[in-house]
């Protein structure tokens, strides 16, 4: 038992004599010994020590082995030393008690050797397997935590890039956007900046005329030198000039601020708390509001569920995702041009959402469109009826902002549904 020399064993008896017999045992057998007389003393030696296994009496004056054991359980740095209870008593109920308290084992005195260290010997290998299986159990828990890490900050390195991605996408749509009404309000003002002088001379001219006819020094040689000049200056062509590029440009400031005013929409994000918001008023407001736009191109219908559960909405936002879904769908029962169409907005719940959908009969969306009507700036119409806004609005409000779900199904030549699903 070449194994057991480094062993060291901690034992704690009362009695001098029982230490001698079982020491002399032990030592036999190559085990290293510290020993304790008493509860107290029992713990001191067992903290400063650390033995591989206790081998404790239960009756004892003063602290008794069931206490010391609880003790030795208690603290950290001795929990896991396995005891071994001696006790001359073999009522069950002590033995339960003991285990109760942690105990590997016990040994009933007077013990016989061969017994004894039998179980010594079993239970500082089964002490060994644990803290083998410990170590094992410990290494492979820390290789899959910094798996889980390392997945966990490629998962974040690629939302990053997506965000990107996304966020280069939008900037170069904006850029792009702004690009062209601003080139028109450039050229408009250069026009405007290299003409002045020419009309400050026509007006130069009337002044003059005025000055004369005033005098009433007018002849026709002066007249006619005063004509010849302004037609020179192109004085009729730049008064009729000046105002069209006044209004282009005007347009022009316009449209940039109609660009800026949707992506403050949808990246404005709004401090607004969520509120329990009744969809059916909502929804029957919002088309009220919006008849001046759908009367003149369809029929309405509303299919609101009685009873809606509220959902929690931001009801500003909300409403806004009426407003892209309905301008949508007149501009395509405009689009297919097969005369007035029909709209359908219903209402209902389900396990655990509410169901908003709109259905129109108008052109259909073309499947080369269907991956990115929800991209900004993505749009089929021409130009300056579209600017591709309101599914990009409408989809970071239902998703994003309201943690909901939006799909559509669309036939082209029949119409279009598109169903907005919010979290109860
Ligand atoms: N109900 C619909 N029926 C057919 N096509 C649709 C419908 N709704 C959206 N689309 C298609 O999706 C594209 C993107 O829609 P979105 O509302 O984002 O932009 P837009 O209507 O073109 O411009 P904006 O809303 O900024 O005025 C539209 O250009 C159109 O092709
Ligand atoms: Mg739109």
């Amino acid at each position: 038992m070449s194994e057991a020399t480094e062993r060291r064993l901690l034992i704690v008896d009362d009695t001098p004599q029982n230490l001698q017999v079982l020491g002399g045992i032990l030592r036999e057998q190559g085990y290293k010994l510290s020993v304790a007389q008493s509860g107290a003393q029992a713990l001191e030696v067992a903290r400063r020590v650390l033995p591989e296994l206790i081998l404790l009496d239960v009756m004892m004056p003063e602290m008794d082995g069931f206490e010391v054991c609880q003790h030795l359980k208690a603290d950290p740095a001795t929990a896991e030393i396995p005891v071994i209870f001696l006790t001359a008593k073999t009522e069950a109920e002590d033995v339960v008690r003991g285990f109760e308290l942690g105990a590997v084992d016990y040994v009933t005195k007077p013990f016989n050797p061969p017994e004894l260290l039998k179980r010594v010997q079993t239970h500082l290998e089964l002490a060994l397997l644990r803290r083998d299986l410990e170590r094992q159990v410990a290494e492979k828990t820390g290789q899959l935590r910094r798996e889980h890490e390392e997945r966990l900050q490629a998962e974040h390195k690629l939302a990053q890039a997506r965000r990107l991605e996304g966020l280069g996408r939008l900037a170069f749509g904006v850029a792009h956007e702004i690009n062209t009404p601003l080139q028109a309000v450039a050229s408009n003002l250069q026009f405007l900046g290299e003409t002045l002088p020419e009309l400050q001379r026509g007006l130069e001219q009337y002044t003059r005329l005025h000055a004369l006819v005033r005098a009433g020094q007018v002849d026709v040689a002066q007249l006619k030198a005063i004509e010849e000049e302004l037609a020179a200056n192109g004085f009729d062509y730049l008064a009729g000039e000046w105002p069209k590029a006044l209004a282009k440009g005007r347009s022009g400031v316009e449209r940039v601020g109609h660009i800026v005013r949707a992506m403050q929409e949808l990246v404005h994000s709004s401090d607004a708390q969520k509120v329990p918001t009744d969809l059916n008023q909502l929804v029957a407001s919002t088309a009220e509001e919006l008849h001046p736009r759908w009367q003149p191109v369809a029929e309405l219908k509303l299919d609101l569920e009685p009873d809606l559960p509220l959902v929690p909405c931001l009801p500003g936002d909300m409403r806004q995702v009426l407003v892209h879904l309905m301008a949508n769908a007149v501009d395509a029962v405009q689009a297919a041009d097969r005369g007035r169409g029909r709209l359908l907005l219903s209402t209902r719940s389900q396990a655990n959402e509410v169901v908003l959908r709109l259905g129109d009969t108008g052109a259909g969306i073309p499947a080369r469109a269907r991956d990115r009507i929800f991209d900004p700036f993505f749009t089929t119409k021409e130009v300056g009826a579209g600017m591709g806004m309101g599914l990009a609005v409408v989809y970071e409000v239902v998703v994003n902002r309201l943690g909901g779900a939006i799909a559509f199904e669309s036939e082209v030549g029949r119409g279009t549904v598109f169903a907005v699903h919010l979290p109860r």
